[in-house]
């Protein structure tokens, strides 16, 4: 096929087909993926591995992406019984199913982890790499489509590469990628960004041309997800941030156009970034891992200056219209690998204001974002930790009850913690805000009760805390731990 989409003409001859290419991946290989919420994977080469499985033949692999991918990857590998173990962040059913029935080993990571861990070989050796890509360079570098995340970093660790060169990703998205590599300890230098649309790196993976085995051709559209009408509740908890973030802008305590703005994944994410629309803020940057529609509309409104992220999720029915006008958007955002955008140095030296969403937090600030009722795996901990952590502030939001109202999302203690009381600085639901810095663990309990708690819920909780503090010996973080995971369970 000579489109030009492969400028280093000797690798024409590695051009075959996804059965052919899947051939390259052996029982009990370590495989890499591209592939970041669900935007930039592979998908002939996985679907022709799943086939093989499906055939009979017994395989089975341990994937590490950058973070969620399509269900071409997880869900036929899963439906097909190839995945052994899986690192580190997925939201397929199937694969969710697995995990929570054992037959996928999964671990759940902080995703600025993941690139070191590979370089460190903390995974063991990277047998073979599947690189979704819109090109391939003189110098045999890979062009990314729609994400990076740890394509860099594995395409440098594996033993050899697949390319799956994307016809439906246009080439027009050549130049947005920015990739940079950091040596590992004792010789890693500072990372040089200052400002979100700092570009320090190449257009273009690296790599030795004779790494790549395989090239394959496909037009599989990346399967992103549409993001849900922005409801009342989302609304609500968008508001109740907007003003907060005003009253520090009054306070002095962030700039006039604030500080860069992280968001994270899902209809309520994509809400908070939506309300800014129409509020009176004014050359905002994004410095985050994803970017949803939400960012085109503020880019649109004029409300955006600059976006920095490693993966570009844009929902099917926006698609067309996005690559239509790409010409609007390709100076105003840049994509980097994981190792960047979530780095903490990066997040800390540039003060990102992080929002992120709970399943559910408790009274003293701890959050659960992974594990339905402490035990069942929702999705994993994604980049939350990164950005909540080093964040300049951290916002968790989630609405006040779950299951039709049933349950309360706010508990006396968190079943599962995936950010403590330590790292997170203010919470909201649909029904108010509470900013806990500097507040100790029973001041802390009184103001989420009193804002954030749905009110079918706030007397038992205030009774939770007075019994707590009567029958703990120690009342600087009461509890009753004959009770504290009885009386908010959904069973
Ligand atoms: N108790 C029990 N179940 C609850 C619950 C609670 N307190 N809160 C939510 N749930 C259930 C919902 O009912 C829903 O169940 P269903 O799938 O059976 O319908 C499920 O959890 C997901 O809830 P939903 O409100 O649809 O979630 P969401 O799309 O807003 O996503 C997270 C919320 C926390 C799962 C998601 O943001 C996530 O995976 N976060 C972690 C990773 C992350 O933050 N990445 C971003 C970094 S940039």
């Amino acid at each position: 096929m000579l489109d030009g989409r492969i400028r280093c003409k000797t690798l024409n001859q590695k051009i075959m087909t996804a059965e052919k290419a899947a051939e390259l991946i052996k029982d009990g290989m370590t495989v890499g993926a591209s592939g970041f919420t669900p935007a930039g994977y592979p998908k002939a080469v996985p679907l022709a591995l799943a086939q093989r499985a499906g055939d009979g033949e017994d395989i089975k692999i341990t994937l590490i992406t950058g973070a969620s991918v399509g269900d071409e990857l997880d869900g036929a590998l899963t439906r097909s019984g190839v995945i052994a173990r899986r690192y580190p962040y997925q939201t397929n059913a199937s694969m969710r199913d697995a995990i929570n029935n054992g037959s996928i080993k999964y671990s759940d990571m902080h995703l600025s982890h993941v690139p070191q861990w590979i370089k460190y070989g903390f995974f063991g050796k990277i047998d073979v790499v599947i690189v979704e890509a819109i090109g391939i360079t003189e110098n045999g570098g890979i062009i990314p489509s729609t994400s990076i995340g740890n394509s860099n970093v594995l395409v440098e660790m594996a033993d050899m590469v697949i390319v799956e060169l994307n016809t439906s990703q246009p080439v027009t998205l050549e130049g947005i990628h920015d990739i940079y590599s950091l040596d590992n300890p004792p010789n890693r230098k500072a990372i040089p960004i200052f400002k979100p649309d700092d570009r320090i790196g190449t257009t273009y993976i690296p790599c030795n041309p004779e790494k790549i085995k395989a090239i394959v051709y496909t037009d599989i559209i990346d399967k992103t997800r549409d993001v849900t009408l922005i409801d009342d509740d989302s609304r609500k908890i968008s508001n109740h941030i907007i003003k907060f973030l005003y009253d520090e802008k009054t306070a002095g305590r962030i700039p006039e156009k604030l500080l860069p703005l992280q968001s994270g994944v899902g209809s309520v994410a994509n809400a908070i970034l939506g309300g800014l629309c129409e509020c009176d803020f004014k050359n905002l940057t994004i410095y985050s891992e994803v970017l949803q529609d939400s960012v085109l509309d503020l880019i649109d409104a004029g409300k955006v200056d600059f976006a920095s992220a490693t993966s570009l999720t844009i929902s099917p029915s926006r698609l067309d219209d996005f690559y239509r006008n790409f010409g609007k958007y390709r100076d105003k955002i840049i994509l980097r690998p994981q190792e960047i955008s979530n780095n903490p140095e990066v997040i800390r030296r540039l003060g990102v204001i992080a929002m992120n969403t709970a399943i559910e937090f408790d009274i003293y600030g701890n959050v659960n974002s992974t594990n339905i009722g402490g035990t069942r795996m929702m999705n994993g901990i994604g980049g939350s930790g990164d950005f909540t952590r080093n964040g300049y502030i951290s916002i968790f939001t989630t609405v006040s009850t779950a299951k039709d109202g049933k349950i309360s999302s706010i508990v006396p203690f968190v079943r599962h913690v995936d950010h403590t009381e330590h790292d997170v600085q203010v919470v909201v639901t649909e029904q108010g805000l509470a900013d806990l810095r500097g507040l100790n663990p029973s001041e802390r309990a009184d103001l989420i009760i009193e804002n954030c708690v749905h009110p079918d819920f706030k007397n038992q909780l205030r009774e939770y805390v007075e019994r707590a503090i009567r029958t703990s010996k120690f009342v600087h973080t009461p509890h009753d731990f004959e009770t504290v995971f009885l009386e908010f369970s959904d069973d």
